[in-house]
């Protein structure tokens, strides 16, 4: 089988190394791919968001099946071009995946579906906008509506800040169409939690629960960013608490969406808040999570390509086999680039040490230079995840080597898992 993964970073790296361990006869391609992915297959330059592009590609090359890694071609429609040639794609096309590309659509269908969320209003007008801010009182959260790249949210402390959050969304243009509608929305207060879940529209495959960590500093503190790092499992997400999001967030959410036309296909990502009240939606995404995938996928023990295939070609998955997961622990530490989530400095060189048993590198922002060698290319650089029977062990692990890599303005967390590890002390 000849696969094309769509997309460079780590997630693309996590996919590409996991559909190889599935099966070693697979002929992986991908658009535009990484040094990392390179050494699995070839990768050829085709950006990801060049869909007629990668249309080309996949008919020149024959591919079996295309894996979109990243949301911005599902929304640029590459569902419904590669749908229409009859190729295989694993994904949404570009209805359904609003589901992550408008909050505002999003939120309308959940409370439709009765699906457990915080409540929001939407404006386009920034009085209404802040007179509602003062009418649910702070904390409040103010969210463009649009794809923001994880930047359109802020969680306001106080009235002045969600003001300004405003001010910045449909007043100053900060994200040009995307911040032309904000959602006002209730602060909901718990822990985060990602759950994935493999789908036809109709039946789910949920995999291991796990948890990211936002923020770029220490303890979550400093600004959001993509994900600076994450671990699986998550000992907060027991059977039970699984079967509750599967029973009443995603199949409610995926049959309002049949209802509505727009059936989703592909991977479904809900982003929960464990609140008092349980579990409640903060947003979903369309696509794997990075760096969840990179912390999830090494902990599969049953082959993920089959699933992806049957639903890229169509086909139900009613009756495929649940995910199976190793025991132990994940831990994946984000090493960045200085200035990230900012301006990134780039092009310095990567050294990488030897691997140790348990521990892989995925490739997020690198790339090589003229002359061949290892450099930075992107504000997330690598996702050294580790594998070990417990927790403790595959938290130390990915921190010693993430401290092994080594560039120029390298920054990692230290403290990847800590509510997790602070939650096993409690119970040691
Ligand atoms: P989102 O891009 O919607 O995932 O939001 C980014 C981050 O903002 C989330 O991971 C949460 O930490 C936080 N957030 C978003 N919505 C809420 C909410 N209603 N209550 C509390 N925190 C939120
Ligand atoms: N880790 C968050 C995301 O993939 O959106």
């Amino acid at each position: 089988m000849k696969v094309l993964v769509v997309g460079g970073g780590g997630r693309e790296h996590a996919l590409a190394w996991q559909m190889r361990r599935d099966d070693t006869s697979v002929e992986l391609l991908a658009a535009p791919g990484n040094p990392g992915i390179a050494e699995l297959g070839r990768c050829v330059r085709v950006a990801a968001s060049d869909i007629t592009g990668l249309l080309a590609l996949a008919k020149r090359e024959r591919a079996d099946l295309t894996v979109v890694g990243p949301e911005a071609p599902l929304d640029a429609g590459i569902v419904d071009l590669f749908r229409a040639e009859g190729l295989a794609v694993f994904g949404p096309t570009r209805a359904a995946a609003r589901i992550e590309t408008s909050k505002s659509w999003a939120k309308a269908l959940m409370l439709r579906a009765g699906v457990p969320t915080a409540s929001a209003r939407v404006f386009t007008n920034p009085a209404a906008a802040r007179a509602e801010a003062r009418r649910l009182g702070a904390p409040v959260v103010v969210k463009a509506s649009g794809l923001a790249a994880g930047k359109g949210v802020v969680v306001a402390q106080g009235v002045a800040e969600a003001d300004d959050a405003i001010a910045m969304m449909l007043e100053g243009n900060a994200f040009g169409a995307a911040g032309a509608e904000v959602l006002v929305e209730e602060y909901m207060a718990g822990e985060e939690l990602s759950i994935f879940a493999v789908t036809d529209g109709t039946h789910v495959l949920p995999m291991l629960a796990a948890q990211d960590h936002k923020r770029a500093g220490e303890g979550d503190t400093g600004p959001n960013t993509g994900g600076m790092g994450a671990y699986a499992p998550v000992s907060l997400a027991t059977d039970s608490l699984v079967q509750s999001v599967v029973d009443r967030i995603f199949l409610p959410t995926l049959a309002a969406m049949r209802a509505d036309g727009c059936q989703f296909t592909g991977l479904l990502y809900a982003g929960l808040m464990l609140t008092d009240a349980g579990p409640k939606v903060v947003e979903f995404n369309c696509r794997f999570g990075d760096p969840e995938t990179e912390a999830i996928l090494p902990l599969l023990a049953s082959p993920l390509l089959g699933a992806l295939h049957t639903v890229a070609a169509g086909g139900s998955i009613e009756h495929a086999p649940p995910f199976r997961w190793a025991a132990g622990a994940a831990v994946t530490t984000v090493v960045a680039a200085e200035g990230y989530p900012g301006k990134a400095r780039s092009s310095d060189e990567i050294t990488l040490p030897p691997v140790p048993a348990g521990v892989t590198v995925f490739h997020a922002g690198t790339t090589r230079d003229a002359s061949g060698r290892l450099v930075t290319a992107g504000g997330r650089v690598l996702a050294v995840s580790a594998t070990a029977p417990t927790f403790a062990e595959a938290q130390a692990a990915s921190r010693a080597h993430a401290a092994a890599v080594s560039f120029a303005g390298r920054q990692f967390r230290r403290d990847i898992g800590w509510r997790e590890a602070a939650r096993l002390e409690r119970h040691a």
